[in-house]
């Protein structure tokens, strides 16, 4: 008989319902659910024994919540940053004893952009681009001192920069040159805007193709999963503004179609460094444990540059891995737990995926504002089981559950559509199918994986390097 096992997930959009699917398919234990969820999301009321809603997703409330079933849970595992920044792992266990899969507040790295350029220009400085950081404890906001160092930065790079806020801001918050502001007044403005509540990096603008590169790590070692590149921008041809991320691809090796072998292999000698140099020796690798290296990497002419790094699975980049895992993900779990992971634990069928997401009409840009119906039925993109088998997967993210039994789309991405084929065109169509068949006032890009979109990043690519 299957062994019963009981999971803490905190649930912060469709990735949460990636992680329960992919958990309740073990074939070796009997898996329940304790959901704490931002929302009453249907599909995580669905699967769980025990559902709360944090909407903040208090850390304190978290806790309470474990310790009301600390008989049930054997661990816990945290998605989102925000509540891994606020330390859950270190209240969770300190208070309850159960162990989570997540690093601890120390080792949040996403939780400021300064430290982790810092951090690398120590460990691999090869992976930063030029940068400056400009802190609010030195400069007064409107200052002429402040305008000046602005200005002699941005001198030495001919103004081609990116800003970055000191915090995590989902995605959303760094401006490029060139495309968010294209005069230094432009700019100007926008570093003020950013400078009024953060100290804010400036650094060069990169030059290249970008790539998600996501590892699983229980202390001592770093296991990573395959690449695969997220569509940050709202709208098809990469325009508009950037979002959590629109979609998502990855190819049936470990590697994106615009990379070579030696580009992963260089993404894995970077991380493997800037883990030793974390762990320095020391015995605190295991509050590294869970995926603390999801790295955005920009292949550039002169080799992978670090974009930022994040100390949790990506959403959706996730979820082109976790339906392909060969390996029982509850017994990954463990092992992250007890510190004996091995690449055998986190292998991946040779398949494609393609995630698309769904979106409000108010996301992105797409409308001003949406006064309309916000209800979403989901049951025609389910039916496409019949046709797909488990090659489709259907998860929704920012949506709810109401008393009147229909679900509604809230403010964020949706739901998502994940297709799974023998090539990335396979999964494409897989993948666009279920969106065609989501009844509901949402929309979508339709270039996630699109030939035309991976064959413009192999020539960019190939430019860059001829
Ligand atoms: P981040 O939140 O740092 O991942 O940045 C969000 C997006 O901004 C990235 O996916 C890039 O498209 C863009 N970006 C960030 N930093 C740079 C940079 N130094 N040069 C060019 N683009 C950048
Ligand atoms: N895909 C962007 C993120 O998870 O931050």
């Amino acid at each position: 008989m299957a062994e019963r096992v009981g999971i803490l997930v905190i649930s912060y959009g469709s990735r949460a319902c990636g992680m329960i699917d992919a958990l309740s398919r073990s074939g070796d234990y009997e898996v329940h659910f304790y959901v704490a969820d931002r929302q009453r999301n249907p599909y995580n009321l669905r699967h769980a024994d025990a559902h709360v809603v944090i909407p903040d997703l208090d850390v304190q409330r978290i806790r309470d919540f474990v310790d009301a079933h600390r008989d049930e849970i054997d661990f816990g595992i945290c998605c989102p940053e925000k509540p891994i920044i606020e330390g859950v792992r270190d209240v969770v266990e300190r208070d309850t004893g159960v162990a989570m899969i997540c690093p601890t507040k120390r080792y949040a790295i996403e939780a400021s952009k300064v430290s982790q350029r810092l951090m690398l220009a120590e460990c691999c400085p090869e992976a930063n681009p030029r940068f400056k950081v400009f802190r609010r404890s030195e400069y007064e906001r409107g200052s002429e001192e402040l305008r000046r160092a602005l200005w002699e930065f941005l001198d030495e790079l001919d103004s081609e920069v990116a800003l970055k806020p000191d915090e995590p801001a989902a995605g959303k918050g760094v401006g490029v040159w060139g495309e968010h502001f294209r005069s230094r007044e432009e700019l100007y403005e926008y570093f003020i805007s950013i400078f009024r509540s953060s100290d804010v990096v400036v650094e060069e603008k990169l030059k290249g193709e970008e790539s998600s590169f996501q590892a699983f790590c229980d202390g001592r070692r770093v296991v990573p999963v395959p690449d695969t590149r997220d569509y940050k921008r709202a709208f098809d041809y990469d325009m508009g503004q950037n979002t959590g991320g629109m979609g998502s691809y990855k190819d049936t090796k470990d590697w994106l179609p615009f990379m070579e072998r030696h580009d992963r292999d260089e993404e894995e000698r970077m991380v493997q460094k800037i883990f030793n140099a974390l762990v320095g020796g020391g015995d605190r690798g295991d509050e590294l444990r869970g995926m603390p290296f999801y790295v955005a990497f920009m292949h550039t002419r002169d080799g992978a540059k670090i974009l930022e790094i994040n100390s949790r699975p990506g959403d959706p980049e996730i979820l082109n891995v976790l339906p392909v895992l060969k390996s029982d993900p509850v017994e990954l779990c463990f092992r992250l737990i007890e510190g004996n992971l091995s690449p055998s634990s986190v292998e991946c069928e040779p398949k494609a995926t393609v995630v698309t997401y769904a979106v409000p009409m108010d996301y992105g840009g797409y409308r001003e504002r949406y006064s309309g119906d916000r209800k979403v039925d989901l049951s025609g993109a389910y039916r496409l089981k019949e046709r797909y088998g488990d090659s489709l997967r259907i998860y929704p993210g920012s949506m709810e559950l109401r008393s009147d039994g229909n679900t509604y789309a809230l403010g964020s991405r949706a739901v998502c559509s994940v297709g799974i084929g023998e090539s990335i065109e396979d999964a494409r169509a897989i993948s666009l199918d279920g969106i065609r068949n989501i009844d509901g006032a949402l929309w979508n890009r339709w270039d996630i994986g699109a030939s035309h979109h991976i064959a413009r990043s192999v020539r960019r690519m190939k430019e860059l390097r001829s």
